[in-house]
């Protein structure tokens, strides 16, 4: 999603591939993440704060950003959920330069918080919020976008929760060299000694998977290579009118399973696996359908769709129109009551 400037968000997400049965007498707090209803392997929340205020870099904590809170992690995971996206700044991790180094105050927040999703049994999404550009420009430096991933991912590289999300929705690039970043990015990621994770690879035109085909992004992602072969393609969402996720209404009850169609039969067509990274529909009869009827279309293409993430939770949302923060988010409030089987 792209926010416009206060509202770029940090999103965590945890999943557990297979807990078994048995773990539902289990109370809760003694398990960690639950077993979940649907097919899904990964579904939750994108957790942002750490990636608001990305006009003032490298920013102030509590002031310009923020880090998701522990008690939401809880709350959500009681729920089922298992995957926390977390939005990032790649310029307030690593602020001089590509090649650079960390800066630690930074980091500690984002080790915190992954390390307490992690302990949790979910899945921590590590999300440069970024777009493909680093201080606003474009990144055009394949070389040194592979080292900022292998700096990061070596911090990470025993922690098998962890899933590295190459960037957020590149857009208004030239499709190989957003292939050639993801790639870049892969080839980072692993030879940093991080070869258990998850990667989750994202597309240009805001990786939407409604213009995965038209706008040729398709064309160039389907050739990506990964040694330890676990890469899932990201795509986005929204179920308004122009797809940007910035109203409460939706199309029509069944926009969201027609916008998934033809990327669908790519995943199939190529062998590829999905997850949906960012959706989400306004707290109103429609947009629950719609939400409901896409949601069932993935679960019936479970086989290349791994599973769903919300847009967005996280602390300084307010009154939001999808905000899913406990206790009194709008979605989670008006439209998670309506949608739990898919959890
Ligand atoms: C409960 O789930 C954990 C993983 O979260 C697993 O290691 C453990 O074996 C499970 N316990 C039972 C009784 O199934
Ligand atoms: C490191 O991060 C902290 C917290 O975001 C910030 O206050 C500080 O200015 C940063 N240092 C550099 C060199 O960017
Ligand atoms: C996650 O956060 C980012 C940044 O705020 C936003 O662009 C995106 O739409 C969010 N995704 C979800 C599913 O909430």
């Amino acid at each position: 999603m792209r926010i416009i400037d206060f509202l770029l968000g940090a999103v965590a997400v945890t999943s557990v591939l297979a807990v078994p049965v048995a773990n539902n007498t289990i109370p809760c707090e003694a398990r960690g993440v639950q077993r979940r209803k649907s097919k899904f392997t990964f579904t939750g929340v994108n957790e942002s704060g750490a990636e608001f205020g990305n006009g003032n870099l490298p920013g102030q904590l509590n002031k310009d950003y923020t880090w998701p809170v522990h008690s939401t992690i809880d709350t959500l995971v009681g729920k089922g959920f298992n995957t926390f996206r977390i939005p990032i700044m790649m310029e307030r991790v690593i602020p001089t330069k590509l090649t650079g180094t960390i800066n630690d105050t930074y980091f500690q927040g984002l080790n915190d918080i992954v390390t307490y999703v992690t302990g949790k049994g979910a899945y921590a999404i590590i999300d440069p919020h970024n777009f493909g550009r680093y201080y606003s420009n474009v990144i055009t430096d394949t070389a040194g976008f592979k080292a900022w991933w292998t700096t990061i991912a070596a911090k990470f590289k025993d922690n098998s929760k962890v899933i590295f999300d190459t960037n957020n929705e590149y857009h208004d690039m030239d499709n190989t060299l957003v292939a050639q970043l993801n790639q870049a990015a892969i080839n980072g990621i692993r030879a940093a000694g991080a070869t258990s994770q998850y990667i989750f690879v994202e597309g240009n035109s805001w990786s939407g998977a409604w213009h995965w085909i038209s706008s040729g992004t398709a064309t160039d992602m389907v050739s990506l290579t990964d040694p330890s072969n676990k890469i899932i393609y990201e795509m986005h969402q929204y179920l308004d009118s122009d797809g940007s996720g910035t109203v409460t209404e939706c199309v029509s009850s069944t926009i969201g399973r027609e916008r998934l169609i033809e990327a669908t039969a790519w995943l199939k067509a190529n062998n590829k696996k999905a997850i949906l990274g960012e959706t989400a529909g306004g707290a109103n009869t429609q947009c629950i359908s719609a939400l409901t009827d896409m949601l069932s279309y993935m679960s019936d293409n479970a086989d290349v769709w791994t599973g769903w993430l919300w847009w967005g939770g996280g602390p300084w949302w307010g009154d939001y129109i999808y905000g899913m923060e406990p206790p009194s988010g709008t979605a989670y409030t008006g439209v998670l009551p309506s949608i739990t089987q898919f959890i």
